[in-house]
């Protein structure tokens, strides 16, 4: 075939897989011929889809080199044939939710979804269930990998020794990696980021409601009165006070230094709201409250990028190596591509997030929570904490492990705490409020799962809406019922529209009055009376680990016998000590990104001085 035939057909066929995509592929696959056709009815992969228009080199052989880890080459291909993510967000929208449109950060990439060699599997169903197709998949499905899978092959990477050579490796890109990450390089460091799945970011991309800092210049500016004192006293007493408090100082005094340092290199968290938990509005976001991680994670990441760093996704970390004073000298990596391979390094941080999403694991430390949901992102499955704990870290408040209130199960979505701190009531199947709807994540869980169902209602007007635009997400995902009225929600939701319309004129008496004579919830921020009214049935899911490695103040992981271990420092829910046995919203962005900075710039020194 001529080169300007074969690149006609290579477009058809384009055009061809991405309404493939969309309506699947019986109907679509008559408009393409004989041989296409065949390879649709009968799809394994999409490797054999492909092999209809070409041959493996056609994807894989790059003028660049190798194959590598991000699959950059491989991804390339995909964008020159069927076009780039962004051009494709408005194609197959359905019901207003495009599988192609995503809140995601950093280098989403075709071949995070579309595996090529394997079945693909579509990453929004680890956490959404709308309906959406994609070719050669079923639902999303993960199986946990031990980290001492493939021995023989790990111990022949060890003994070839170390591939390469930096100052500091960070394990796992999400908010305290990626914090981590540009600290270091600001420190001069040169800097290797490795994470293990396709799509960066971890947790922190999800995060909704804001990030929590004290004495701010947009609290400032919005008059609001706040002192780094009340933080430390309201984490401490969110924590049950079982938090290490010289963490907890070091979080509350550098808030505001870590809001201007992010502000610094773009972020906009100039809308302050209220989180549970909290005496004041600190709870800092993008204008018109926009969820925070995923634009803080994206100002990160870019940071990163401009800073080069060297990141490589598709790479988890199995091992972390020591010599024989038990100093941590570098990492054992299992690259997609590139198998097992050793990188020699001064100093490790290890930003490895929680384990929420794994729920055997869970269930081990708190039973009551067996069989829960989770709001979190598929990777939060604690093997970055089995590789900390086979070095010899010491752990605690292991036990302590949050669900977050409200969850919806019709959407597979948390609900930000955030609805409620604008306004949102919770009722439950009777029409009546049963709890402070901000007090603490711990008490409104447990009176939400104490209701008829185990479930409660959000409920809220358009007031709250228009307050917050992170609810035109939920609005947009098909699982908010409206009513023109109270009265129409209840019968919409199926409680008794008098009692429904009760509590909402007696809450509405309240706010007036500055006082709730119910359950003294501290902020009444507006009636709710405009209509339309929305409802959104919620319970609790898995949430936030509290426990993990152990630090001292400065990010340095000790061992159980309260030594440090020379160049290993943790930052991030990877860690234990700063939320005690109950986080409050808000407190983890702020967390992350202070000893996320702190450990970038210790491990950078370390490595500088050895
Ligand atoms: P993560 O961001 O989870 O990053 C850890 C990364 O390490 C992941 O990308 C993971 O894949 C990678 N990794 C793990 N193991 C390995 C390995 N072995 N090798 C390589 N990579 C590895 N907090 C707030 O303060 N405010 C909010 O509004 C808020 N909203 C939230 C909403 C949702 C839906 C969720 C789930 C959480 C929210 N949180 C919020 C909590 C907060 O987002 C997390 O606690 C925080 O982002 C954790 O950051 P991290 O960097 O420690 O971990
Ligand atoms: O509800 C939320 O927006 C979650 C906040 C948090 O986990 O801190």
């Amino acid at each position: 075939m001529d080169s300007s035939l074969k690149r006609l057909f290579l477009l058809g066929l384009a055009f061809c897989s991405v309404l493939f995509v969309f309506w699947g592929c019986r109907e679509t696959a008559t408009m393409v011929g004989g041989q296409v056709e065949k390879a649709f009815q009968h799809p394994q992969v999409l490797a054999d889809f492909h092999q209809v228009s070409g041959s493996c080199k056609d994807c894989h052989i790059s003028k660049s080199g190798p194959i590598e880890d991000n699959l950059t080459h491989e991804n390339n291909q995909c964008v020159e044939c069927h076009a780039s993510l962004a051009k494709l967000a408005d194609v197959g929208v359905r019901g207003g939710v495009s599988p192609h449109r995503s809140h995601l950060i950093g280098a989403v990439a075709c071949t995070s979804c579309h595996l090529g060699h394997e079945k693909s599997v579509s990453y929004c169903d680890a956490c959404h269930s709308f309906e959406h197709q994609i070719p050669f998949a079923g639902k999303w499905e993960r199986t946990f990998v031990p980290i001492d899978t493939d021995m023989m092959a790990q111990e022949q990477a060890l003994a070839a020794g170390p591939r390469e050579t930096t100052d500091v490796v960070i394990v796992g890109a999400g908010g305290a990696g990626l914090s981590a990450a540009v600290s270091a390089r600001e420190a001069g460091a040169n800097v290797i980021l490795l994470e293990k799945e396709p799509i960066p970011g971890g947790n922190a991309k999800l995060a909704a409601g804001g990030m929590n800092a004290a004495e701010t210049k947009s609290q400032a500016a919005l008059g609001i009165t706040d002192e780094k004192q009340i933080m430390i006293d309201d984490t401490m007493k969110g924590g049950r006070n079982l938090n290490d408090l010289a963490l907890v100082k070091i979080l509350a005094g550098n808030s505001s230094d870590s809001v201007d340092w992010l502000t610094s290199m773009g972020a906009d968290l100039t809308d302050v709201g209220r989180m549970g938990g909290a005496s004041v509005n600190r709870s800092h976001r993008p204008t018109g409250g926009a969820g925070v991680g995923a634009h803080v994670t994206q100002v990160l990441w870019d940071s990163a990028v401009k800073r080069n760093v060297d990141i490589r996704l598709n790479s988890r970390v199995v091992r972390l190596l020591k010599d024989s004073a038990d100093n941590v000298t570098g990492v054992l990596v299992h690259g997609k591509v590139s198998g097992y391979y050793v990188i020699k390094a001064d100093a490790v941080v290890m930003a490895t997030g929680g384990f929420a999403k794994n729920n055997d694991r869970v269930a081990k430390y708190d039973p009551k929570l067996k069989g829960f949901k989770a709001t979190n992102h598929p990777g939060a499955v604690g093997d970055g904490l089995d590789v900390a704990l086979q070095a010899g870290v010491a752990t605690r408040d292991l036990e302590y492990i949050q669900a977050h209130p409200t969850y919806s199960p019709v959407g597979g979505v948390m609900i930000t705490e955030a609805v409620r701190g604008n306004g949102a009531i919770l009722i439950n199947r009777d029409g009546q409020r049963f709890v402070n709807e901000i007090t603490t994540r711990d008490k409104a869980a447990a009176a939400i799962l104490a209701q008829k169902g185990g479930s409660a209602y959000l409920i809220f007007d358009h007031s709250v809406r228009k307050s917050l635009k992170k609810i035109e997400g939920y609005i947009n995902l098909h699982f908010v019922r409206e009513g023109q009225s109270a009265a129409e929600l209840a019968v919409a939701i199926g409680v008794p529209a008098a009692e429904l319309e009760k509590t909402l004129a007696s809450y509405n008496r309240f706010k007036k009055a500055g006082k709730d004579e119910q359950f003294g919830r501290p902020n009444l921020p507006r009636e709710l009376a405009l209509a339309p009214f929305y409802a959104i049935e919620v319970t609790p899911a898995v949430h936030h680990t509290m426990g993990g490695i152990t630090i001292d103040s400065r990010t340095r992981a000790k061992t159980v016998n309260g030594k440090t271990i020379e160049g290993l420092y943790a930052a991030g829910e990877a860690t234990g000590g700063v939320h005690g046995a109950n986080r409050l919203g808000g407190n983890a962005i702020s967390d992350i990104v202070t000893f996320g900075r702190i450990a970038g710039f210790e491990a950078a020194q370390y490595a500088r001085q050895h």
